[in-house]
């Protein structure tokens, strides 16, 4: 990188608008949503989408509520028109759906543009030319002025051929294309010049989207030069104001949501952001933001799965895992501290009150999404993950104390293993510390008669190879297995805690209890132990507790 950007990059100019009203607004209301996936979305493919991949993601925007939608470039290609053909001759358009098709202001184009709306029942016509002084200058070599006889006889062709589309209802719109680097007061020049030629009505009004082609500012500018274009813009009442954001700066839903403060009413965007480089805006993200304010999006993304799945079935990309709502790990948490308070969140939410879980923007399951589903423990995990994890996938209620044992040695063995471990896999560390212990003593029967508070127990064991038959006395089973072990040379301690709970049900029903004995030496060590008998699985637990207490490792 150059050390001195300066001498190579410029400040973008601010917008003279020192009574700026949009920071002190608020969203009310959605904006009317217009998808540019069959046209911005698909011209930026690598393999743009076939018709029958088209008429499949057409029909997917339908069902979430899009009431406009860009179809495409008729004139730039036979697939394009042929497209627009089959959505209406086979009446696949919706009465309450405006298709909208993009053109560029040359005669030509316009009249097949045109010819491809024929039997259309609401359409709108979408006419752009570049304004900005860059494309002015090294694209066109136009002046200002020429650029204005552009749009404005690009308007007038449109209008002396709306009269073929009988039975069409056209609403005209235009786009200064790079709006947001073209100077503010130039900008307002051209779309009021070609306000006069179409002439719209508070009745009928045309469509000025207003494009930030390149994302070239801060979203705070895009938002002035709205506000700007809002409050000098001649007949306000007579034309809808859109916005079109691109992602270059990363900030394209940014300027989208200042620029609705701004004064637009309307947005045009892709399901997921797909689009021209960085992509166009993501409306699935304004809408659920909205959403989650509890403003009515009047888009439907309640089976937000299944649209992911058309949508990359039908574009070929791919919804990155942290891609805001939609991605894999939007509702994945791995700090434990987050885990810990998700839970809690969830269990009060249970009790009624508005959405307030922290770390969960909205309910998943607005979406069609999971919480559950998608938990995993990674090395930064602490041990509430770690627990609930356990006990929402298997039912084991880990003691608070043993968790502070158990948490960091999960941790150790997921950061060994150098990556995430799923719950499956949690259970297996789980196991194998604290189930599965058989060294030194392994248990290979167990027998205790008597009275509560007077037990006898027998017990055959196995101490690394060699046979033990032990005996002990105690007031219950325990303490009488606690007794024969002392007799077999093992270290004293005595038990300090004990639980225990069902883990399934059924014919197979097992038992799991947790010890925790203290040695003599001051030492703690957690044991566990699964059985279907619950004697013997407080026995194992007992074992599992000394085993470890004499194991190195
Ligand atoms: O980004 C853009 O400026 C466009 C126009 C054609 C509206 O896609
Ligand atoms: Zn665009």
């Amino acid at each position: 990188m150059i050390s001195n950007p300066s001498s190579k990059y410029r400040p973008f100019p601010p917008v003279a608008l020192p009574n700026r009203q949009w920071p002190n607004r608020v969203l009310t209301r959605a904006p009317i949503w217009c998808s540019v996936d069959l046209r911005d979305g698909n011209q930026a493919l690598a393999v743009p989408m076939n018709v029958s991949q088209k008429l499949e993601l057409f029909d997917a925007l339908v069902r979430c509520g899009f009431k406009e939608i860009e179809v495409g470039f008729p004139s730039a290609s036979n697939t394009e028109f042929e497209f627009n053909r089959r959505l209406i001759e086979e009446n696949r358009i919706p009465d309450d759906v405006t298709v909208q098709v993009l053109v560029q202001a040359r005669e030509d184009l316009i009249e097949r543009t045109v010819e491809s709306l024929v039997g259309a029942k609401r359409a709108i016509i979408h006419l752009y030319n570049s304004t900005s002084p860059a494309q002015r200058r090294y694209v066109f070599g136009m002046e200002k002025s020429d650029i204005v006889k552009v749009a404005t006889r690009g308007t007038q062709w449109v209008k002396e051929r709306v009269s073929r589309l009988a039975g069409t209802d056209v609403v005209f719109q235009y786009s200064p294309e790079s709006f947001s680097a073209t100077e503010v007061e130039f900008a307002l020049e051209v779309c009021e010049a070609v306000m006069d030629v179409w002439q719209p009505t508070t009745e009928r009004k045309m469509i000025l989207n207003l494009p930030d082609t390149v994302e070239v500012a801060m979203p705070n500018v895009y938002a002035d030069q709205i506000e700007w274009f809002c409050t000098h813009l001649k007949n306000r009442d007579r034309a809808i104001i859109s916005l079109h954001t691109h992602n270059d700066r990363g900030t394209g839903i940014a300027a989208t949501e200042l620029g609705l403060l701004a004064g637009a009413e309307r947005v045009e965007g892709t399901l997921f952001g797909n689009g021209e480089r960085t992509g166009n805006l993501d409306i699935v993200t304004v809408a659920l933001n909205l959403h989650m304010h509890g403003i009515a999006p009047g888009l439907d993304f309640s089976d937000l799965n299944a649209l992911i799945e058309t949508y990359e079935r039908c574009t070929g990309m791919i919804v990155p895992p942290r891609q805001p709502y939609a991605g894999e790990l939007v509702f994945t948490a791995f700090s434990g501290s987050h885990q810990d308070a998700i839970k809690k969140g969830l269990a009060s939410w249970k009790t009624g009150g508005v959405w307030d879980v922290p770390y969960l923007t909205i309910d998943p399951a607005d979406i069609g999404r999971h919480y559950r589903e998608v938990i995993r423990v990674n090395s930064q995990s602490g041990k509430g993950g770690v627990a609930y994890l356990l006990e929402s996938e298997f039912g084991i209620e880990l003691p608070k104390e043993m968790q502070r044992e158990f948490g960091p040695l999960a941790n150790d063995e997921v950061d060994r293993l150098g990556r995430e471990v799923n719950a499956r896999e949690l259970r297996d560390i789980f196991w194998k510390e604290y189930i599965e212990r058989t060294q030194p003593f392994a248990l290979q029967h167990f027998h205790a008669d008597g009275t509560q508070g007077q037990m006898r127990c027998r017990a055959t064991m196995e101490k690394n190879g060699e046979r033990l038959d032990l005996v002990g006395e105690g007031n219950g089973p325990i303490a009488a297995f606690v007794h024969a072990l002392q007799s077999a040379g093992a270290p004293k301690f005595e038990v300090a805690y004990y639980k225990e709970h069902a883990l399934s049900s059924g014919t197979e029903a097992s038992a799991i209890a947790y010890i925790q004995i203290k040695l003599d030496e001051g030492r703690a060590r957690w044991g566990a132990g699964v059985d279907t008998n619950i004697e013997l699985a407080s026995i194992k637990a007992v074992l599992s507790a000394l085993n470890r207490a004499m194991s190195k490792s």
